[in-house]
């Protein structure tokens, strides 16, 4: 029985730059999945935002020389204007310099000071602010962070979370939930991680050093380290200590998934659980860790480092609803692959403007001119199944799409989701080319050309209703110039609308050129 309520989160990303095509991907994934669920009748919630306190925002603001409160404001504006532009649903746009997190932070942290679970010693070791991760000598690659950053000496006084004290209970969660973190291979690395004994984790900063963050409760000389912070916004935006309902709806019961890049997996699959443990509370269901969108020169995109691509600029280039189509079933989830525009252009035209677009094109055109944009009812007897066994093989064929397409989806298997249904828009291509409803009209069959056109326009009727969440603009075109009144949810076969006058229209992909 699958759980009723569904929470999905992007991390909250770092506002030290814009978004691009790497941060753009996390989001839309997570608006995508989201939809589906919203449409598969689950009640969802789906929360992004912006990570705003540590060293690496403080140092950004004074070097643009603004007051920290304003940068802060511009630059998670500027998330926010991205988002709407790429058409992204959230429920919450959290940002961590909400009044509300910065108390229930303290709270949190007071809660396992008095459990116990923090205590104060001295810190040695290295520090990288643009990762804002500690490092031991032992972590270090040629002098540098395992992500080739540069890396600062640091020895001062500091609390720890006493984090060594749950690695059993997170090793016995790992064995008994082998589908924790996805893909598996992810749980893996962290179980592997696991046989070495885990340190205790640095959860403060001297306010000498980094002021930008939010105090401790039990030293006011110090800040909380940024992702202690920012890892609670997950419980902190749905209510954990200020709305016991919805707390109790989203992660106590429900399913949740943190959708997160494959550098971030430390932070969320050893502090993360080790936090909720000390707090006694459930675990996230899933973590799902993506790969990364490199540059050309086969780096992670990043603001630093070279050709960034700007998902904004993009869409000068690509419809909104074709570049979320494009990131949600182009980019493989659990590799790194470098993206060029050319590349994109490439695959949208293909299943796109060649593909479903094309098929609408030639159905609507052959409909429109020959029989006034109406077809009549064809029934689909015992006899008409016997006479017609190819139509009677693609319904088939679409019902277990539609199955198939449900149970990846709930298995949060967007890429594979979406690839069944390019499958079934090529059958049904290959179908047009053998049946070639045009050859009937010609030769004045039109009882069969209107069988074929009607299979036709059915299977791209529901797979219309199926793409919906990617591209929600041109599926609703699509859908109304098809005749479906309601919020497109009836997936069955033998819904299509004869009443409906179809006209040809325009493209609904329109070719992009060089
Ligand atoms: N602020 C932290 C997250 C705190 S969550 C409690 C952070 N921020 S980040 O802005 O640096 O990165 C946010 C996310 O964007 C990460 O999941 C990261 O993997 C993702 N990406 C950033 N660049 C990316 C690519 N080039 N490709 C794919 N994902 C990318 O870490």
């Amino acid at each position: 029985m699958k759980k009723n309520n569904f929470y999905i989160t992007t991390p909250l990303y770092y506002i030290n730059d814009q978004a691009h095509l790497g941060t753009a991907y996390t989001t839309i994934m997570a608006d995508v999945l989201n939809r589906y669920h919203q449409f598969f009748g689950k009640n969802t919630f789906f929360l992004t935002g912006t990570d705003e306190h540590g060293q690496k925002c403080q140092q950004a603001a004074q070097n643009k020389k603004i007051p920290i409160q304003d940068y802060c404001d511009d630059m998670s504006q500027n998330f926010k204007s991205k988002w709407k532009q790429l058409n992204i649903q959230y429920d919450l746009f959290f940002r961590t310099s909400f009044h509300g997190h910065k108390k229930a932070v303290q709270q949190i942290l007071q809660k396992l000071y008095e459990a116990g679970d923090i205590y104060s010693n001295t810190y040695e070791g290295w520090y990288c602010v643009s990762d804002e991760i500690f490092y031991t000598q032992k972590d270090l690659v040629d002098g540098k962070s395992p992500s080739g950053k540069k890396l600062v000496p640091l020895k001062e006084k500091a609390w720890f979370f006493k984090m060594s004290k749950y690695q059993k209970q997170l090793q016995k969660h790992l064995d008994d939930h082998p589908d924790f973190i996805q893909p598996v291979q992810k749980q893996n690395e962290i179980q592997g991680f696991l046989k070495q004994d885990l340190q205790d984790l640095c959860i403060s900063r001297p306010k000498a050093r980094v002021s930008w963050g939010i105090e401790l409760p039990f030293d006011s000389s110090c800040v909380t380290y940024v992702w202690f912070d920012a890892l609670c916004n997950y419980i902190t935006g749905i209510g954990y200590l200020t709305d016991p309902k919805k707390f109790h709806d989203f992660w106590e019961t429900g399913q949740q998934v943190h959708l997160i890049g494959k550098d971030i997996l430390i932070p969320h699959a050893i502090y993360w659980p080790c936090i909720l443990m000390s707090l006694s509370l459930p675990l996230p269901n899933q973590l799902l860790v993506h790969g990364w969108i490199l540059n050309s020169d086969q780096e992670k995109m990043s603001k630093s480092q070279g050709d960034k691509l700007d998902p904004l600029k993009l869409l000068d280039t690509f419809a909104v609803d074709e570049f979320r189509w494009f990131v949600s079933k182009d980019i493989p989830f659990d590799r790194d692959v470098h993206v060029s525009p050319s590349f994109m252009k490439q695959k949208i035209n293909e299943s796109l403007s060649d593909g479903l677009g094309n098929i609408f094109s030639r159905l609507s055109r052959l409909i429109d001119t020959h029989f006034d944009g109406y077809l009549e009812p064809v029934l689909y007897t015992q006899q008409f199944e016997i006479d017609h066994d190819k139509e009677k093989q693609l319904k088939i064929l679409t019902l277990q799409t539609c199955e198939k397409f449900q149970k990846h989806l709930y298995d949060l298997k967007l890429a594979q989701a979406l690839e069944l249904i390019s499958f079934l828009l090529v059958q049904l291509n290959k179908y047009l080319e053998q049946t070639a409803p045009w050859t009937c009209i010609k030769n004045k069959d039109f009882k069969e050309a209107k069988i074929i056109l009607y299979t036709s326009l059915e299977i791209l009727r529901i797979c219309s209703i199926l793409l919906h969440p990617v591209m929600p603009n041109k599926m609703t075109k699509l859908l109304s110039a098809l005749g479906e009144q309601a919020l497109f949810k009836n997936i069955s076969w033998g819904h299509f609308d004869f009443k409906k006058q179809i006209k040809h229209p325009e493209p609904l992909f329109p070719k992009i050129k060089d």
